[in-house]
């Protein structure tokens, strides 16, 4: 099966989604073995780079479970020439490539689950020793999972009494700093994994926009609301250098913007073959236009909050200079003081006025991510 989920892939369907389709047919299949099939298609992704493609792809995948299995043995020993090989080259003109990173993104990535309003003792109850609370103050809602379940199909799942969110795009809510009664627009809501936080920091007073430019993703965003219970968000197909679907104004706007996705290539292993250098500076430019569409749409005194789920140069520091210039009305918002306290995480400032925060994979143990805050001063 493996082979043959790879064998799809070429053409554009990225692996998860394969895999989710191929593996919801197979009713009879133990979860372990469903596991073992996941495994060998993400640890092939892995090492891709590693392999000499003229082989059969049945030898290919064997050669990279080798890889695997001589780095999980001994990671240290691994020289960094080969772990190099492991993204692709233009990566390198983008970021700083650290060994500790390309060590982080060889590993399989952790589960993390967010706990809505009510759902924590439900979730600690249900799951027992498979779960663990990261830290203190908002993030007792952040829970690490280690079991086997099937996290779509258990019953509180369906009961809306967890999502499955990494730490770092828990980390772009808490961020926000959204307050109880504000109105947001989450401006790239997609499948409204983080318009769902909104709400929920917002204690269902307030209301949160949601738009995307893809319907599927938005209708997506209402089958979770629903089970959610969620209700306090309008959502709307839109895309930028389009005419706004309203005309209020907001107190806070989220930009979680189309981005090369860097940040999530030890989730999505695959994604280091598909992303080009263009796309870099397409995505860039994309992100420019998304900040540009924010602007009239905030009151003054208004949050607004740039995130992306990469580390390219290109796209986060240069952006934001780029918008820095262009908007001297809007102000840094210093994060100090409100950074996230977890045990063995910590992220680093990425602006001198500490308004702006890198989340790495290595130091973070989930995503990549790079966000800046910013407050409106007049309008
Ligand atoms: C990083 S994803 C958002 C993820 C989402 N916020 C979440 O937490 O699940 C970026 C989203 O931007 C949307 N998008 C891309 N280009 C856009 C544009 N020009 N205008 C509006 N949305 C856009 C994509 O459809 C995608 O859903």
């Amino acid at each position: 099966m493996a082979e043959s989920i790879i064998n799809q892939w070429g053409q554009g369907v990225p692996a998860d989604r394969l895999l989710r389709q191929a593996l919801r047919t197979e009713k009879e299949m133990l979860p372990r073995h469903k596991a073992a099939v996941v495994e060998r298609v993400y640890t092939f992704f892995r090492w891709k780079g590693c392999l000499n493609q003229s082989r059969p792809l049945n030898q290919q995948i064997r050669m990279a479970r080798e890889l695997d299995a001589d780095f999980r043995s001994h990671a240290g020993k691994i020289p960094s020439e080969v772990l190099k090989q492991t993204i692709p080259d233009w990566s390198f003109n983008c970021l700083k490539v650290t060994r500790e990173w390309l060590v982080q993104i060889q590993r399989p990535a952790l589960v993390w689950l967010r706990s809505p309003r009510g759902g924590m003792h439900r979730l600690e109850r249900f799951f027992r020793k498979d779960i663990q609370v990261v830290g203190e103050g908002p993030w007792r809602k952040a829970f690490r999972y280690f079991g086997r379940h099937d996290l779509f199909q258990t019953p509180l799942f369906e009961q809306g009494a967890y999502e499955i969110q990494d730490l770092a795009s828990q980390c772009v809510g808490h961020f926000c700093q959204p307050t109880s009664g504000e109105s947001w627009w989450d401006m790239c809501a997609g499948e409204g994994g983080k318009t769902l936080h909104l709400a929920d920091l917002l204690e269902g007073k307030g209301c949160v926009w949601a738009t995307d430019k893809s319907a599927w993703r938005l209708q997506r965003l209402k089958r979770r609301a629903a089970r959610a219970g969620m209700f306090n968000y309008q959502s709307a197909q839109w895309e930028t250098g389009k005419p706004l679907p309203f005309k209020r104004k907001f107190d806070g706007i989220l930009i979680d913007a189309p981005c090369s996705g860097l940040g999530t290539w030890q989730r999505h292993p695959d994604a280091r073959w598909t992303t080009q250098l263009d796309d870099v500076r397409d995505l860039a430019e994309r992100q420019w236009e998304c900040l540009n569409a924010a602007v009239g749409a905030l009151k003054p005194g208004g949050k607004l909050v740039y995130a992306v789920c990469t580390l390219t140069r290109q796209e986060t520091q240069s952006v934001v200079k780029r918008f820095e210039r262009a908007h001297p009305d809007f102000i840094p918002w210093p994060w100090k003081g409100q950074e996230p306290h977890l045990p063995d995480c910590h992220g680093e400032a990425s602006s001198k006025d500490r308004h702006g925060l890198t989340l790495l994979p290595h130091q973070w143990k989930a995503n990549g991510m790079f966000m800046v805050r910013w407050r409106k001063t007049k309008d």
